[in-house]
């Protein structure tokens, strides 16, 4: 088939696939079929770019990082809406409508937690993307807002328009994020709305595009354009459009009907895989809504009801500090036990000394508690007007609270650490990381229990776990080791062997791997000793990884060469396992070099190729490059890989193998 024609096809495929993924929940290809497509689109499109469309599903994953945003002017200002808090105040903002001679007509909407977006399109196809900024001017974010998946490149038409509304983050994409960031050591995001604004400006759009925004329409402006009378209507209109509108979005025509909304919100609050923070309501006539006007600020046809916050109070009766298996020491508040959206809270995490020095907190202090992102309880203040003068000041200590020692803090950072390589708590934390779920998962061995065989001696490092099987006997001479569970744990021991290399590489807790980069790794290597072999510069050309990282890694696995070992030596297996990315004998987990230009392909073009086979491109030639391609005119690598007797690709041979591959 003729390529422009299939880019064609294959354009349209994928967007209908994402249109009925994120737009409609209710997917009609599966994942593996979605790949497949994608990766053909994009081998179609390296090849040919003069033939990709401009609603290219490939704009997705992200371009060039920007140094900064521009700077947008809104044709049509966007306006803020007045808040309201109870029942009184509804009714009020009624009432002025009815002054007007106007009979209401409400269409009540969630009041989603994020930010606001502008969107233009030009003949069908999205063109820029604004944030709302001050309302006059907001920052072009075009190209990350081309990432979020539930807004359409090119709409079901070839119309021109602006639409607006509220690009979020879903409450369990934040808590995944904010694990991730917890685990590499950087500070949390405080809510949804502060991770979807962050997130959405990223200067790396890549970053933006690994974030997994979402975003609901609400908005179409000059809908007299297109004949549209009511905002209900306009709505619709935008869904047929191929935008993602909101569900529970219900006309009623007093102030009952909104009261009933907010009702039924209020209940279905918490079950939302998004944050709500109201209810939007609006008058339904466009004709209307201009007699009904304006302040400076909002819509006077529109108003936004606040859920009250949920917050309760209780007393900081202390302030202790825990030590991180990476020595981070951490402030947490014990609380009087508190009943907050139905779970018991007697703890909450302070995150670091900055943390408790900015919200002014003195233990004895009467404090709000407030569940962030609705699971993680979070101190959010202290109530001043209750200080009763018999509060105590926070004080920073300056040695560790487990092992004594002066505790260090980073330039830059916010953390004090714990640099005793063999303090108790960092031991036990690291061990208990080890066995833990995302980790080596041991079911069995919880955090107690870890921390009591530490105590008790039987394991002191990891490879002492699987020298438990050994010490049988004495175990059983200690209360509350039936033989039973002891078996079981043992089992579990021996079985955690085959937990595959990503687990392996996040267990071991080498500095700054989260479990997210150890599957990048053990994807890209498949197998430890292919890691050990890479540079820093390897590393770095992974996408996701740093220099700091690369060094981190680098550095570990020189120091830690033993250890490894020491591992492998006790069946642990260090194989990728169930790895479903693409193999190729010729390609997969070699290190390539390229010198030379290759006629009709480019450099990155082929680099590409080689990366989606888990082949590792780096720029200079060494003992561990595998193989080395030279083109035409090719530099000085050429004579380095003759002289150090590398595997060398002519341009007959890598063009042979690119259009093999394109098949
Ligand atoms: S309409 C002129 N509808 O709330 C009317 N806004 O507090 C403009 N928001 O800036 C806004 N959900 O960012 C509208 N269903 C909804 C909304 C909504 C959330 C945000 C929006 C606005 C802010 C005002």
């Amino acid at each position: 088939m003729d390529a422009k024609k299939r880019i064609l096809e294959l354009t349209e495929i994928l967007n209908e696939a994402s249109r009925r993924y994120y737009v409609l929940d209710d997917p009609y290809i599966t994942d593996q079929e979605y790949d497949k497509y994608m990766r053909e689109l994009i081998l179609l499109e390296t090849k040919y770019p003069e033939y990709a469309f401009p609603d290219s599903p490939t704009q997705r994953v992200g371009g060039a990082a920007v140094d900064k945003f521009a700077k947008v002017t809104h044709k049509i200002p966007m306006l803020s809406l007045s808040n309201v808090f109870n029942e009184e105040e509804i009714k009020d903002f009624a009432l002025k409508i009815e002054k007007e001679g106007i009979t209401p007509q409400f269409v009540c909407e969630q009041k989603i937690d994020g930010l606001s977006i502008s969107l233009i399109y030009e003949n069908g196809l999205l063109v820029q993307g604004i944030t709302r900024g001050d309302g006059i001017v907001g920052e072009d974010v075009t190209n990350n807002v081309k990432t979020i998946k539930s807004i359409p490149l090119k709409l079901k038409e070839n119309i021109s328009l602006e639409v607006r509304g509220e690009v979020f983050m879903h409450k369990k994409t934040l808590a995944k994020l904010n694990k991730e960031r917890e685990k590499e050591g950087l500070p949390v995001l405080a809510n949804v709305r502060n991770a979807a604004a962050g997130s959405l400006r990223q200067l790396d759009s890549k970053v933006a595009s690994q974030r997994q925004l979402d975003v609901f329409i609400y908005y179409l402006m000059e809908p007299e354009k297109f004949g549209i009378k009511t905002h209900y209507e306009a709505i619709n209109y935008l869904k047929k459009l191929g935008f993602k509108t909101m569900e529970d979005t219900k006309l009623v025509y007093n102030v009952q009907g909104v009261l009933d909304y907010i009702k039924e919100e209020t209940l279905k609050r918490d079950k939302l895989t998004y944050e709500i923070d109201g209810v939007v309501i609006k008058h339904n006539i466009f004709r209307e809504q201009q007699e009904i006007g304006y302040t400076a600020k909002y819509p006077k046809w529109a108003t936004a009801y606040k859920f009250p916050a949920i917050e309760v109070l209780t007393k900081l009766k202390d302030i202790i500090f825990t030590v991180g298996r990476t020595g981070r020491i951490t402030p947490n508040a014990v609380l009087e036990p508190v009943i907050l959206m139905g779970s018991t809270i007697s703890r909450a995490t302070l995150h670091n000394a900055d943390y408790v020095i900015s919200k002014n907190l003195k233990i004895g202090d009467i404090v709000s508690i407030k569940k962030a992102g609705d699971v993680i309880p979070a101190v959010t203040g202290a109530i001043i007007s209750r200080r009763t003068g018999q509060e105590k000041d926070f004080q920073m200590i300056s040695n560790c609270p487990m092992c004594d020692a002066p505790l260090i803090k980073k330039e830059s950072q916010v953390d004090y650490f714990c640099p005793n390589e063999s303090c108790p708590a960092r031991k036990i934390n690291g061990l208990i990381h080890y066995v833990s779920r995302d980790a080596m998962n041991i079911e069995g061995l919880g955090e107690e229990i870890v921390e009591e065989l530490y105590n008790l001696g039987f394991v002191k490092r990891i490879a002492d776990f699987y020298d438990l099987k050994t010490k049988k006997e004495q175990l059983l001479e200690f209360d509350g080791y039936g033989e039973q569970s002891i078996n079981k744990i043992l089992e579990n021991i021996e079985a955690s062997k085959q937990s595959g290399l990503a687990r392996v590489l996040y267990a071991i807790g080498i500095p700054g791997i989260g479990s997210k980069t150890a599957k990048v790794l053990a994807h890209r290597f498949s197998n430890i000793d292919y890691l050990m072999k890479a540079s820093i510069e390897d590393l770095e050309n992974i996408p996701d990884i740093g220099e700091t990282l690369a060094t981190n890694i680098y550095n570990y696995f020189l120091e830690h060469q033993d250890f490894i070992e020491e591992l492998k030596n006790i069946g642990i297996n260090m194989q990728e396992t169930g790895s479903i990315r693409k193999q190729n004998d010729l390609i997969t987990n070699k290190k390539f070099v390229i010198t030379g230009t290759i006629a009709g392909y480019s450099r990155n073009e082929i680099k590409e190729v080689l990366e989606s086979y888990d082949g590792l491109v780096s720029e200079s030639v060494s003992k561990n490059t595998d193989v080395v391609i030279v083109g035409d005119n090719p530099g000085s690598k050429y004579d380095k890989a003759i002289s150090l007797n590398i595997e060398i690709w002519n341009s007959e041979k890598i063009k042979e193998i690119m259009a093999d591959l394109a098949k």
